[in-house]
């Protein structure tokens, strides 16, 4: 068994160590990965399914009761990795487990949120640990089938995931009567249709069911009212995947991994102005400065200017800010943004903010659903005033007709779409203030700079 002081001193060591998900993930090692170590054979020499012999009590001891495997899992502080970052054991408690109908278990793995790429190198490189943390969460909620929904544009994951099935049936670990025991998961790979708004947990629902992917009202949450209307949990591909190292080390060491409140690693998908960009999986505390240095710091040795944290919905801090802030929930909210999905946008001295902010709000104009007034029409409002200030033809007053659109979206929808288009806006608006100033005065249509 690694300890967690045995993980954090790997990491002191070589600067980036594997952790849970077994390896570091970098753009450097993809070829060798792509080598066959997806295998169920591999995943088994590295310790896996040792988690889910371990609760079902096939390793010579006694096993852990669905009590023991949600108390671990709160133990170890695990918060969910697809943005929220709600508590895992505590949204696993709230399952029904006494339910007597179909209950079901979702994995989302749409992906959507630009910026992130870790859901799908986690699917490519490593399905089985997906496949066993599923396989844990729904032991522990008496749960009998479940759907892992993945992004529609990466036909080439979906393939590899089903083939990982098929691997895992073929061993025991899925289907009726898992290592002969009384329990049974029948697990089941989805496809989505590149919506990001299926990402969203009762849209992904909607989709599930062969509907339109728009969101539903909550409440009622998926917990009580999911999918076909039954019981259902959702989480994140890396939530998943968080879970075997979890059962096989003990909740304390993860949340030692990590700081308190903010247990284990996270894999951060870092982009834009960097020398490395890629996917860089450190404990939860790891200094801003940490991160950027092992994705090779900022670009050709330029300034830093700003950064967004947590993918696209995350409101951009300026350098002088992340610069002080560690990577985790609470340091990030602190500093008035959001750790999100984990994709870190880098930003160098020569982007212009306008042009940045332009393309993220026509991204979320085009991603919105319309089901909601203000998110359909804002989202469009915002836009066109953000795309006339950086063609020169800004208008005084459009700085705060951009912060008022927000306000009148914001914490007003019935998904959070409307807020991650918002939040951005307000952001960008509050740190930059001058370059748009700037823009509006001076009337000159800006050349494509952005990342
Ligand atoms: C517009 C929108 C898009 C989202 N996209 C994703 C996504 O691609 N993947 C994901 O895991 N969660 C996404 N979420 C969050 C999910 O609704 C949900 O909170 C999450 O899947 C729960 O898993 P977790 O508790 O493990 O984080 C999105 C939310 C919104 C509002
Ligand atoms: S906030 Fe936007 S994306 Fe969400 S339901 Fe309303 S219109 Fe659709």
């Amino acid at each position: 068994m690694t300890t967690a002081t045995q993980i954090l001193s790997q990491f002191q060591a070589t600067g980036v160590q594997t952790c849970f998900h077994d390896r570091h993930i970098n753009p450097q090692i993809y070829a060798s990965l792509n080598g066959g170590n997806w295998s169920i054979k591999d995943y088994e020499a590295r310790g896996g399914y040792q988690a889910l012999r371990r609760i079902l009590g096939k390793d010579g001891s006694e096993g852990l009761t669905q009590d023991q495997v949600i108390a671990t899992v709160k133990e170890s502080g695990l918060r969910g990795r697809g943005g929220a970052g709600f508590p895992t054991g505590l949204k696993w408690s709230f399952m029904p487990r006494s339910f007597p109908g179909q209950k079901y278990l979702v994995c989302n793995s749409d992906e959507g949120e630009p910026g992130t790429c870790k859901d799908r190198d986690i699917l490519q490189f490593n399905p089985h640990i997906v496949i066993e943390g599923m396989i844990i969460a729904a032991y522990a909620m008496g749960i009998s089938v479940g759907y892992n929904y993945i992004h529609g544009e990466i036909f080439q994951t979906y393939e590899r995931f089903e083939a990982a099935l098929e691997e895992a049936r073929a061993a025991g670990y899925l289907g009726d009567n898992i290592l002969g025991g009384s329990f049974s998961f029948q697990l089941h790979a989805a496809h989505g249709f590149g919506a990001y708004i299926c990402g969203e947990e009762t849209a992904l629902l909607e989709s599930l069911e062969g509907k339109k992917g728009q969101p539903r009202f909550k409440p009622p949450f998926p917990a009580s009212f999911g999918l076909y209307g039954k019981p259902t949990t959702i989480n994140n591909t890396e939530t998943f995947a968080a879970v075997p190292w979890i059962i096989r080390n003990g909740g304390a060491a993860y949340l030692e991994c990590g700081k308190p409140n903010n247990g284990g690693t996270k894999i951060f998908s870092v982009s834009g102005d960097v020398e490395k960009p890629g996917n860089y999986e450190v404990p939860l505390g790891t200094p801003f400065a940490k991160l950027l240095e092992l994705a090779g710091g900022v670009r050709k040795g330029r300034q830093l200017k700003a950064v967004i944290p947590g993918g696209s919905s995350a409101p951009v801090l300026p350098a002088s800010i992340i610069m002080e802030c560690t990577m985790d929930y609470d340091s990030i909210a602190k500093a008035g943004s959001m750790l999100g999905s984990g994709a870190v946008i880098v930003m160098d001295d020569s982007r212009s903010m306008v042009e940045s902010l332009l393309r993220l709000s026509y991204f979320y104009s085009h991603e919105s659903c319309g089901q909601c007034t203000p998110c359909r029409e804002g989202t469009g409002w915002m836009w066109r005033v953000i795309d006339r200030i950086q063609h020169g033809q800004g208008r005084e007053g459009d700085l705060d007709l951009l912060n008022s659109v927000a306000d009148n979206i914001q914490g007003r929808t019935i998904c959070a779409l409307g807020d991650a288009a918002a939040m951005p806006v307000r952001a960008m608006i509050k740190h930059f203030r001058p370059e748009f100033e700037a823009l509006i005065r001076n009337k000159a249509p800006q050349a494509a700079t952005s990342v």
